[in-house]
């Protein structure tokens, strides 16, 4: 087992994850690893880096599959025996014009973007070591407002706990199928990829509490916006670059100690959620 310090970026083999990856390779004391669910373009982006003289270890990991976060687990435990730097990045949004029905798209927007990055989390928060820091790439299209006040207040509550949300979450996609998710206080116009990313805005405060009351020292847990980045996801007309909408993320990967948890960030500052 190596005694390296160790930084993890999901979905790292393009857009901002890419950006991320190659910044902290750049400027983070040990081992950057650049996690892809697909092993080709995981490969490529990790031979792109080497080209360019930067080193980073590509390594496969599926936030939605269960077995691909087990062996990503080993994988860390193994060489590693911890974790320093989580980057919860990986995402997927549909486009606006898609045709998919509701329900699919609720569904599977839940299952990668906040049920894939906890169980991520829950994977990997047990080899976090002290001073250990966790970014979760949100959205300001995650804004607690995009939701109804009786469901504002359930999200938001300093009481919530991590399997209450998750059930919240599950309720959005039963909602969308049963065709009452209007009623019940979802956003509408729909959005099931910024209700995935109010959920992940919770999960960092649930996550930010969990770290304070257990007993490492110095665990952050933070999650951002990176800005509308031209990116395949949100397309040509953005205005920043991968490398800026890596900024905050990276930012927040080197806060010191003493810094905020639980909070969300924009441009490196807090910002309401
Ligand atoms: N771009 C923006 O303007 C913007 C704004 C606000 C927030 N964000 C957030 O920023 C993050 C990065 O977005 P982006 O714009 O860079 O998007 P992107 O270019 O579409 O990249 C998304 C990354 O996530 C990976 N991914 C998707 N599903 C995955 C899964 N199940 N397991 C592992 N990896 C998976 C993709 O892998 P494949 O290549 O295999 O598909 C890709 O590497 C996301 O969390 C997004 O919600 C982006």
């Amino acid at each position: 087992m190596s005694a390296s310090r160790v930084a993890v970026v999901t979905g790292g083999n393009k857009g901002i994850g890419f950006a991320i990856v190659k910044s902290l390779a750049t400027q983070f004391e040990g081992d950057v690893i650049l996690a892809a669910r697909d092993p080709s373009r995981g490969q490529q982006s990790q031979n792109d880096l080497e080209k360019q003289g930067i080193r980073v270890i590509y390594q496969q990991l599926d936030i939605s599959n269960s077995k691909s976060i087990q062996e990503f687990k080993n994988f860390l435990e193994k060489k590693y025996g911890g974790l320093d730097v989580l980057v919860n990045n990986a995402a997927i949004s549909y486009k606006p014009a898609s045709t998919a029905p509701l329900a699919e798209q609720a569904r599977e927007t839940v299952c990668v973007n906040f049920t894939g990055t906890l169980n991520v989390c829950r994977a990997l928060f047990p080899l976090l070591r002290p001073h250990a820091r966790v970014v979760n790439v949100a959205s300001s299209a995650g804004h607690l407002k995009i939701l109804k006040p009786n469901l504002q207040q359930q999200f938001a509550s300093d009481s919530l706990t991590e399997s209450e949300l998750e059930m919240l979450m599950n309720q959005f996609v039963s909602d969308v199928e049963a065709g009452v998710h209007v009623e019940k206080g979802w956003p509408n116009p729909f959005s099931a990829y910024g209700t995935s990313k109010v959920g992940l805005a919770a999960l960092t405060k649930v996550s930010a509490r969990q770290m304070s009351t257990g007993d490492k020292e110095d665990i952050l847990v933070n999650s951002c916006c990176p800005g509308w980045v031209k990116t395949d996801m949100a397309g040509d007309r953005a205005p920043l670059t991968p490398e800026q909408g890596a900024e905050t993320p990276v930012f927040l990967a080197f806060l010191p100690p003493g810094s905020p948890t639980g909070l969300f960030f924009k441009q490196k500052k807090v910002v309401d959620w």
